[in-house]
Protein backbone atom coordinates (compact mmCIF):
# COMPACT_ATOMS: atom_id res chain seq x y z
CA UNK A 1 0.00 0.00 0.00
CA UNK A 2 1.43 3.27 -1.04
CA UNK A 3 2.66 6.08 1.77
CA UNK A 4 0.09 8.66 1.81
CA UNK A 5 2.02 12.48 2.12
CA UNK A 6 2.31 13.94 5.37
CA UNK A 7 -0.21 16.10 7.07
CA UNK A 8 0.38 19.78 7.10
CA UNK A 9 0.28 19.68 10.87
CA UNK A 10 2.74 15.96 10.83
CA UNK A 11 5.15 18.03 8.76
CA UNK A 12 5.31 21.43 11.43
CA UNK A 13 6.40 19.34 14.09
CA UNK A 14 9.23 17.99 12.27
CA UNK A 15 10.97 20.94 11.45
CA UNK A 16 10.83 21.74 15.29
CA UNK A 17 12.59 18.77 16.46
CA UNK A 18 15.15 18.97 13.97
CA UNK A 19 15.81 23.00 15.09
CA UNK A 20 15.71 21.53 18.77
CA UNK A 21 18.59 18.97 18.14
CA UNK A 22 20.84 21.35 16.80
CA UNK A 23 20.40 23.76 19.28
CA UNK A 24 20.97 20.97 22.08
CA UNK A 25 23.84 20.30 19.46
CA UNK A 26 25.92 23.16 19.85
CA UNK A 27 25.10 23.29 23.67
CA UNK A 28 26.91 19.93 23.82
CA UNK A 29 29.79 21.74 21.99
CA UNK A 30 29.90 24.76 23.93
CA UNK A 31 29.75 23.07 26.85
CA UNK A 32 32.84 20.86 26.09
CA UNK A 33 34.72 23.70 24.81
CA UNK A 34 34.23 25.34 27.97
CA UNK A 35 35.52 21.97 29.78
CA UNK A 36 38.51 21.98 27.36
CA UNK A 37 39.61 25.60 28.23
CA UNK A 38 38.56 25.18 32.08
CA UNK A 39 41.29 22.06 31.47
CA UNK A 40 43.86 24.16 29.91
CA UNK A 41 43.52 27.29 32.27
CA UNK A 42 44.07 24.41 35.35
CA UNK A 43 47.01 22.66 33.13
CA UNK A 44 48.38 26.35 33.12
CA UNK A 45 48.19 26.87 36.58
CA UNK A 46 49.61 23.42 37.41
CA UNK A 47 52.16 24.28 34.83
CA UNK A 48 53.12 27.61 36.18
CA UNK A 49 53.34 26.06 39.90
CA UNK A 50 55.85 23.12 38.06
CA UNK A 51 57.79 25.84 37.05
CA UNK A 52 57.79 27.72 40.17
CA UNK A 53 58.96 24.38 42.21
CA UNK A 54 61.93 23.54 39.44
CA UNK A 55 63.14 27.38 39.55
CA UNK A 56 63.28 27.36 43.15
CA UNK A 57 64.91 23.66 43.08
CA UNK A 58 67.48 25.25 40.57
CA UNK A 59 68.34 28.21 42.84
CA UNK A 60 68.60 25.52 45.62
CA UNK A 61 70.91 23.91 43.99
CA UNK A 62 72.69 26.48 42.31
CA UNK A 63 73.45 27.84 45.96
CA UNK A 64 74.41 25.13 47.35
CA UNK A 65 77.04 24.76 44.45
CA UNK A 66 77.90 28.14 44.81
CA UNK A 67 78.30 27.93 48.72
CA UNK A 68 80.50 24.64 49.32
CA UNK A 69 84.10 25.24 49.02
CA UNK A 70 84.96 22.19 47.14
CA UNK A 71 85.59 23.31 43.32
CA UNK A 72 82.66 21.25 41.05
CA UNK A 73 83.80 20.72 36.81
CA UNK A 74 81.09 19.00 34.78
CA UNK A 75 82.55 17.86 31.24
CA UNK A 76 80.87 16.71 28.22
CA UNK A 77 82.45 13.08 27.27
CA UNK A 78 84.89 14.66 24.53
CA UNK A 79 86.29 16.95 27.82
CA UNK A 80 84.35 20.05 27.51
CA UNK A 81 83.14 21.76 30.24
CA UNK A 82 79.45 21.91 30.85
CA UNK A 83 79.34 23.47 34.20
CA UNK A 84 81.90 24.88 37.06
CA UNK A 85 80.62 26.20 40.18
CA UNK A 86 81.41 29.71 41.90
CA UNK A 87 85.00 27.71 44.02
CA UNK A 88 86.09 26.97 40.53
CA UNK A 89 85.92 30.59 38.81
CA UNK A 90 87.53 32.12 42.57
CA UNK A 91 90.55 29.07 42.25
CA UNK A 92 90.76 29.83 38.54
CA UNK A 93 89.78 33.61 38.68
CA UNK A 94 87.88 33.41 35.05
CA UNK A 95 84.83 33.78 34.49
CA UNK A 96 81.92 31.24 33.45
CA UNK A 97 81.72 32.53 30.58
CA UNK A 98 85.55 31.81 29.22
CA UNK A 99 85.08 28.51 30.66
CA UNK A 100 81.82 26.54 29.20
CA UNK A 101 82.32 25.05 26.34
CA UNK A 102 86.12 24.62 26.19
CA UNK A 103 88.24 21.39 26.39
CA UNK A 104 89.15 21.47 30.16
CA UNK A 105 92.82 20.08 29.37
CA UNK A 106 93.52 24.39 27.91
CA UNK A 107 93.13 25.08 31.86
CA UNK A 108 95.35 22.79 33.09
CA UNK A 109 98.71 23.97 34.25
CA UNK A 110 100.57 20.73 33.81
CA UNK A 111 100.06 17.14 33.83
CA UNK A 112 97.79 17.45 30.46
CA UNK A 113 98.25 13.98 29.13
CA UNK A 114 97.70 12.32 32.19
CA UNK A 115 94.73 13.78 33.18
CA UNK A 116 93.14 13.31 29.57
CA UNK A 117 93.88 10.16 29.57
CA UNK A 118 92.10 10.05 33.10
CA UNK A 119 89.08 11.31 32.03
CA UNK A 120 88.68 10.16 28.50
CA UNK A 121 89.35 6.41 30.57
CA UNK A 122 86.06 7.86 32.94
CA UNK A 123 88.39 6.36 35.95
CA UNK A 124 87.42 7.54 39.27
CA UNK A 125 90.19 7.84 41.90
CA UNK A 126 92.60 10.91 43.01
CA UNK A 127 94.60 13.32 40.77
CA UNK A 128 96.66 16.10 41.91
CA UNK A 129 96.72 18.88 39.62
CA UNK A 130 97.16 22.47 39.15
CA UNK A 131 94.96 24.51 36.57
CA UNK A 132 96.17 28.16 35.09
CA UNK A 133 95.15 30.86 36.96
CA UNK A 134 93.37 34.04 35.44
CA UNK A 135 95.49 32.55 32.41
CA UNK A 136 98.73 33.14 33.45
CA UNK A 137 100.75 31.27 36.84
CA UNK A 138 99.20 28.15 38.31
CA UNK A 139 96.94 27.54 41.20
CA UNK A 140 97.66 26.21 44.35
CA UNK A 141 97.51 22.24 43.69
CA UNK A 142 94.06 20.70 43.51
CA UNK A 143 93.36 17.02 44.89
CA UNK A 144 91.35 16.43 42.15
CA UNK A 145 88.39 13.01 42.09
CA UNK A 146 86.98 12.28 39.25
CA UNK A 147 83.67 10.36 38.48
CA UNK A 148 81.61 9.36 35.82
CA UNK A 149 78.49 11.55 34.80
CA UNK A 150 75.32 9.22 34.03
CA UNK A 151 72.55 10.18 32.13
CA UNK A 152 68.90 8.81 32.98
CA UNK A 153 69.07 5.83 31.55
CA UNK A 154 72.11 5.32 33.41
CA UNK A 155 74.55 5.75 30.49
CA UNK A 156 77.77 7.49 30.61
CA UNK A 157 77.26 10.91 29.50
CA UNK A 158 80.61 12.84 30.82
CA UNK A 159 82.96 13.69 34.20
CA UNK A 160 82.22 14.90 37.32
CA UNK A 161 85.32 16.15 38.64
CA UNK A 162 85.05 17.79 42.13
CA UNK A 163 88.46 18.87 44.32
CA UNK A 164 89.70 20.42 47.18
CA UNK A 165 93.01 23.13 47.29
CA UNK A 166 95.74 21.26 49.08
CA UNK A 167 98.49 24.12 49.00
CA UNK A 168 96.96 25.60 52.49
CA UNK A 169 96.85 21.91 53.58
CA UNK A 170 99.97 21.49 52.54
CA UNK A 171 101.58 24.29 53.91
CA UNK A 172 100.22 23.96 57.19
CA UNK A 173 101.04 20.27 57.33
CA UNK A 174 104.96 21.28 56.57
CA UNK A 175 104.92 24.02 59.91
CA UNK A 176 103.71 21.40 61.73
CA UNK A 177 106.47 19.18 60.52
CA UNK A 178 109.06 21.72 60.99
CA UNK A 179 107.67 22.62 64.60
CA UNK A 180 107.52 18.59 65.30
CA UNK A 181 110.98 18.61 64.49
CA UNK A 182 111.55 21.57 66.66
CA UNK A 183 110.12 19.55 69.47
CA UNK A 184 111.79 16.76 68.82
CA UNK A 185 114.84 18.70 69.03
CA UNK A 186 113.74 20.60 71.93
CA UNK A 187 113.07 16.83 73.92
CA UNK A 188 116.62 15.81 72.60
CA UNK A 189 118.05 19.08 74.31
CA UNK A 190 116.25 18.68 77.01
CA UNK A 191 116.99 14.83 77.91
CA UNK A 192 120.51 15.82 76.85
CA UNK A 193 120.62 18.42 79.62
CA UNK A 194 119.01 16.22 82.26
CA UNK A 195 121.56 13.49 81.44
CA UNK A 196 124.50 16.29 81.72
CA UNK A 197 122.89 17.57 84.73
CA UNK A 198 122.82 13.89 86.20
CA UNK A 199 126.35 13.15 85.29
CA UNK A 200 127.71 15.92 86.82
CA UNK A 201 125.60 15.42 90.25
CA UNK A 202 126.99 11.65 89.88
CA UNK A 203 130.39 12.93 89.22
CA UNK A 204 130.24 15.46 92.18
CA UNK A 205 130.57 13.26 95.03
CA UNK A 206 133.44 11.10 94.62
CA UNK A 207 135.46 13.56 93.07
CA UNK A 208 134.75 15.92 95.76
CA UNK A 209 135.73 12.56 97.82
CA UNK A 210 138.95 12.43 95.99
CA UNK A 211 139.74 15.81 96.46
CA UNK A 212 139.51 16.41 100.24
CA UNK A 213 141.52 12.52 100.41
CA UNK A 214 143.90 14.59 98.09
CA UNK A 215 144.27 17.14 100.40
CA UNK A 216 144.53 15.43 103.30
CA UNK A 217 147.53 13.65 101.63
CA UNK A 218 149.04 16.43 101.00
CA UNK A 219 149.26 17.81 104.18
CA UNK A 220 150.75 14.47 105.09
CA UNK A 221 153.35 13.96 102.50
CA UNK A 222 154.55 17.89 103.93
CA UNK A 223 154.41 16.07 107.36
CA UNK A 224 156.27 12.96 106.42
CA UNK A 225 158.92 15.28 104.08
CA UNK A 226 159.80 16.97 107.36
CA UNK A 227 159.91 13.59 109.56
CA UNK A 228 161.93 12.45 107.17
CA UNK A 229 164.19 15.44 106.30
CA UNK A 230 165.11 15.77 109.61
CA UNK A 231 166.34 11.88 110.09
CA UNK A 232 167.95 12.07 107.17
CA UNK A 233 169.81 15.30 108.74
CA UNK A 234 170.66 13.21 111.48
CA UNK A 235 168.38 13.94 114.36
CA UNK A 236 169.01 12.70 118.00
CA UNK A 237 166.41 10.25 118.77
CA UNK A 238 165.31 12.41 121.72
CA UNK A 239 164.62 14.64 118.80
CA UNK A 240 162.82 12.68 116.40
CA UNK A 241 160.27 11.39 119.18
CA UNK A 242 159.58 14.52 119.73
CA UNK A 243 159.11 14.99 116.13
CA UNK A 244 156.95 12.12 115.30
CA UNK A 245 154.60 12.58 118.41
CA UNK A 246 154.30 16.57 117.20
CA UNK A 247 154.12 15.70 113.76
CA UNK A 248 151.38 12.65 114.73
CA UNK A 249 153.36 10.12 112.21
CA UNK A 250 151.92 7.01 113.84
CA UNK A 251 148.29 8.51 113.22
CA UNK A 252 149.02 9.70 109.50
CA UNK A 253 150.52 5.97 108.71
CA UNK A 254 147.34 4.31 110.84
CA UNK A 255 145.31 6.65 108.31
CA UNK A 256 147.12 6.22 104.91
CA UNK A 257 145.80 2.43 103.49
CA UNK A 258 141.68 4.29 104.35
CA UNK A 259 142.27 7.46 102.53
CA UNK A 260 144.04 5.55 99.82
CA UNK A 261 141.20 3.25 99.49
CA UNK A 262 138.64 6.12 99.47
CA UNK A 263 140.53 7.66 96.64
CA UNK A 264 140.68 5.01 94.59
CA UNK A 265 137.10 3.88 95.28
CA UNK A 266 136.11 7.61 94.24
CA UNK A 267 138.49 6.86 91.08
CA UNK A 268 136.41 3.59 90.53
CA UNK A 269 133.27 5.38 90.71
CA UNK A 270 134.13 8.01 87.96
CA UNK A 271 135.67 5.16 85.86
CA UNK A 272 132.67 3.27 86.25
CA UNK A 273 130.03 6.19 85.07
CA UNK A 274 132.74 7.07 82.27
CA UNK A 275 132.60 3.64 81.18
CA UNK A 276 128.50 3.36 81.19
CA UNK A 277 128.54 7.48 79.24
CA UNK A 278 130.53 5.02 76.65
CA UNK A 279 127.87 3.03 75.97
CA UNK A 280 125.97 6.13 75.49
CA UNK A 281 125.38 5.54 71.06
CA UNK A 282 125.18 9.16 69.28
CA UNK A 283 125.47 7.21 65.86
CA UNK A 284 122.45 7.39 64.21
CA UNK A 285 124.06 7.06 60.80
CA UNK A 286 123.71 3.94 60.08
CA UNK A 287 120.74 2.77 58.23
CA UNK A 288 118.39 0.08 59.54
CA UNK A 289 118.19 -3.23 58.10
CA UNK A 290 116.51 -6.86 58.55
CA UNK A 291 118.10 -8.31 61.37
CA UNK A 292 117.89 -11.90 63.13
CA UNK A 293 117.24 -10.91 66.12
CA UNK A 294 117.14 -14.16 67.87
CA UNK A 295 120.69 -14.40 66.64
CA UNK A 296 121.63 -10.91 68.18
CA UNK A 297 120.10 -12.45 72.05
CA UNK A 298 122.09 -15.45 71.84
CA UNK A 299 125.29 -13.19 71.18
CA UNK A 300 124.17 -11.00 74.16
CA UNK A 301 123.85 -14.20 76.00
CA UNK A 302 127.56 -15.35 75.29
CA UNK A 303 128.84 -12.63 75.66
CA UNK A 304 127.29 -11.80 79.37
CA UNK A 305 127.91 -15.17 80.63
CA UNK A 306 131.55 -15.51 79.33
CA UNK A 307 132.39 -12.06 80.78
CA UNK A 308 130.75 -13.59 84.10
CA UNK A 309 132.57 -16.72 84.28
CA UNK A 310 128.87 -18.22 84.86
CA UNK A 311 128.98 -22.09 84.42
CA UNK A 312 125.25 -22.14 83.09
CA UNK A 313 123.34 -20.75 80.11
CA UNK A 314 119.94 -19.00 80.46
CA UNK A 315 117.44 -20.28 78.60
CA UNK A 316 116.53 -19.42 75.19
CA UNK A 317 113.47 -19.89 73.56
CA UNK A 318 113.95 -18.47 70.46
CA UNK A 319 112.71 -19.42 66.65
CA UNK A 320 115.59 -19.78 64.12
CA UNK A 321 114.79 -16.49 62.78
CA UNK A 322 113.23 -13.81 64.13
CA UNK A 323 113.99 -10.62 61.83
CA UNK A 324 113.29 -7.25 63.03
CA UNK A 325 114.12 -3.96 61.64
CA UNK A 326 117.38 -2.25 63.38
CA UNK A 327 120.58 -1.54 63.78
CA UNK A 328 122.51 -5.22 64.83
CA UNK A 329 125.26 -3.26 66.84
CA UNK A 330 122.63 -0.87 69.31
CA UNK A 331 120.14 -4.44 69.72
CA UNK A 332 123.36 -6.14 70.99
CA UNK A 333 123.57 -3.26 73.44
CA UNK A 334 119.83 -3.49 74.71
CA UNK A 335 120.16 -7.19 75.31
CA UNK A 336 123.29 -7.05 77.05
CA UNK A 337 122.16 -4.44 79.41
CA UNK A 338 118.77 -6.30 79.91
CA UNK A 339 120.26 -9.60 80.03
CA UNK A 340 122.58 -8.45 82.56
CA UNK A 341 119.52 -6.84 84.73
CA UNK A 342 118.08 -10.34 84.70
CA UNK A 343 121.04 -11.78 85.98
CA UNK A 344 121.97 -8.95 88.35
CA UNK A 345 118.16 -10.05 89.63
CA UNK A 346 118.80 -13.71 90.27
CA UNK A 347 122.47 -13.40 91.71
CA UNK A 348 124.23 -14.18 88.38
CA UNK A 349 122.02 -17.72 88.40
CA UNK A 350 121.90 -17.94 84.46
CA UNK A 351 118.76 -20.65 85.25
CA UNK A 352 116.51 -18.02 86.33
CA UNK A 353 116.59 -16.44 83.34
CA UNK A 354 115.27 -16.70 80.00
CA UNK A 355 114.40 -15.28 76.67
CA UNK A 356 111.40 -15.66 74.98
CA UNK A 357 110.98 -14.82 70.92
CA UNK A 358 108.01 -14.62 68.47
CA UNK A 359 106.61 -12.58 65.50
CA UNK A 360 103.11 -10.75 66.51
CA UNK A 361 101.72 -9.40 63.40
CA UNK A 362 104.12 -6.07 62.11
CA UNK A 363 106.56 -6.54 64.86
CA UNK A 364 108.55 -8.92 66.89
CA UNK A 365 108.62 -8.90 70.47
CA UNK A 366 111.62 -10.21 72.91
CA UNK A 367 110.76 -10.89 76.63
CA UNK A 368 113.51 -11.21 78.84
CA UNK A 369 112.09 -12.60 82.00
CA UNK A 370 113.56 -13.83 85.29
CA UNK A 371 112.73 -15.38 88.64
CA UNK A 372 114.15 -12.44 90.53
CA UNK A 373 112.62 -10.36 93.18
CA UNK A 374 111.05 -8.06 90.76
CA UNK A 375 110.60 -4.49 90.48
CA UNK A 376 109.36 -2.71 93.47
CA UNK A 377 105.93 -1.53 92.45
CA UNK A 378 106.71 1.90 93.21
CA UNK A 379 109.86 2.20 91.00
CA UNK A 380 108.21 0.70 87.59
CA UNK A 381 107.39 4.18 86.58
CA UNK A 382 111.63 4.87 87.21
CA UNK A 383 113.57 2.22 85.67
CA UNK A 384 113.91 3.88 82.56
CA UNK A 385 115.03 7.16 84.06
CA UNK A 386 118.96 8.46 83.55
CA UNK A 387 120.82 7.09 86.60
CA UNK A 388 118.10 5.32 88.12
CA UNK A 389 119.37 2.55 90.15
CA UNK A 390 118.93 0.40 93.30
CA UNK A 391 122.61 -1.59 93.06
CA UNK A 392 125.33 -0.44 95.34
CA UNK A 393 128.16 1.73 94.31
CA UNK A 394 129.98 -0.06 91.52
CA UNK A 395 127.81 -2.12 90.66
CA UNK A 396 125.54 -0.07 88.62
CA UNK A 397 125.22 3.69 87.41
CA UNK A 398 121.45 3.43 86.47
CA UNK A 399 121.86 3.82 82.46
CA UNK A 400 121.61 0.62 81.05
CA UNK A 401 117.64 0.66 80.96
CA UNK A 402 117.33 4.53 80.02
CA UNK A 403 119.96 4.09 76.90
CA UNK A 404 117.71 0.28 76.15
CA UNK A 405 114.79 2.64 75.79
CA UNK A 406 115.79 5.04 73.78
CA UNK A 407 117.37 3.00 71.28
CA UNK A 408 114.03 0.64 71.28
CA UNK A 409 112.31 4.45 70.65
CA UNK A 410 114.71 5.71 67.53
CA UNK A 411 113.59 2.39 66.09
CA UNK A 412 110.46 2.59 65.82
CA UNK A 413 110.00 0.31 68.99
CA UNK A 414 109.41 -0.07 72.74
CA UNK A 415 110.93 -0.88 75.69
CA UNK A 416 108.53 -2.27 78.63
CA UNK A 417 108.89 -3.16 82.05
CA UNK A 418 106.50 -5.15 84.25
CA UNK A 419 106.51 -7.84 87.48
CA UNK A 420 105.31 -11.54 85.92
CA UNK A 421 102.47 -13.16 88.38
CA UNK A 422 104.55 -15.88 88.85
CA UNK A 423 107.17 -13.60 90.53
CA UNK A 424 110.28 -11.82 89.16
CA UNK A 425 110.20 -9.43 86.36
CA UNK A 426 109.62 -8.91 82.37
CA UNK A 427 111.73 -6.82 80.13
CA UNK A 428 109.60 -6.61 76.64
CA UNK A 429 111.54 -5.09 73.51
CA UNK A 430 109.11 -4.86 70.23
CA UNK A 431 110.77 -3.95 67.21
CA UNK A 432 109.49 -3.37 63.91
CA UNK A 433 109.46 -6.59 62.17
CA UNK A 434 112.19 -7.07 58.93
N1 LIG B 1 115.21 -7.73 85.90
C1 LIG B 1 115.09 -6.83 86.87
N2 LIG B 1 114.60 -7.17 88.07
C2 LIG B 1 114.48 -6.28 89.07
N3 LIG B 1 114.83 -4.98 88.96
C3 LIG B 1 115.33 -4.57 87.79
C4 LIG B 1 115.48 -5.45 86.69
N4 LIG B 1 115.97 -4.74 85.66
C5 LIG B 1 116.13 -3.47 86.10
N5 LIG B 1 115.75 -3.37 87.39
C6 LIG B 1 115.76 -2.16 88.21
O1 LIG B 1 115.94 -1.05 87.38
C7 LIG B 1 117.07 -0.30 87.81
C8 LIG B 1 117.67 0.41 86.61
O2 LIG B 1 118.24 -0.51 85.73
P1 LIG B 1 119.37 -0.02 84.74
O3 LIG B 1 119.78 -1.15 83.90
O4 LIG B 1 118.91 1.22 84.08
O5 LIG B 1 120.52 0.40 85.72
P2 LIG B 1 121.46 -0.52 86.59
O6 LIG B 1 121.38 -1.93 86.14
O7 LIG B 1 121.14 -0.23 88.01
O8 LIG B 1 122.87 0.10 86.22
P3 LIG B 1 123.69 -0.05 84.83
O9 LIG B 1 122.81 -0.81 83.90
O10 LIG B 1 123.88 1.35 84.38
O11 LIG B 1 124.92 -0.74 85.17
C9 LIG B 1 117.94 -1.30 88.45
O12 LIG B 1 118.84 -0.70 89.36
C10 LIG B 1 116.93 -2.17 89.17
O13 LIG B 1 116.48 -1.56 90.35
MG1 LIG C 1 121.52 -2.40 84.08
Amino acid sequence: MARQPPLATESVIGEGDIAHAQEAAWIEVIRKMEEVYSDLIQYEIELEEKNTALEEAQRFITSVLSSVSDILVVCDPKGRIQQVNLAFLRLTDMAEIDLVGRPLADFLAEDVGTLCHWLEAGQGGDREVRFVHGGNGATDPVALTCATLLDHRGLPAGTVLTGRPVGELRRAYEALKQAQAQLVQQEKMASLGRLIAGVAHELNNPISFIVGNVHVLTKYRERLEAYLGAIHHGVSEPEREVLRRTLRIDALIADLPALIAGTQEGAQRVADIVKSLKRLSFSHGAAAEAVNLSEIAENAVHWVVKGRNLPDLPRLDLPDVLLAKGQAGQLHQVLVNLVENALDAVDGRAQGVSLLGHRDGDSVVLDVRDDGPGIAPQNLGKVFEPFFTTKPVGQGTGLGLWISYGIARDHGGELLASNRPEGGACLRLRLPAG
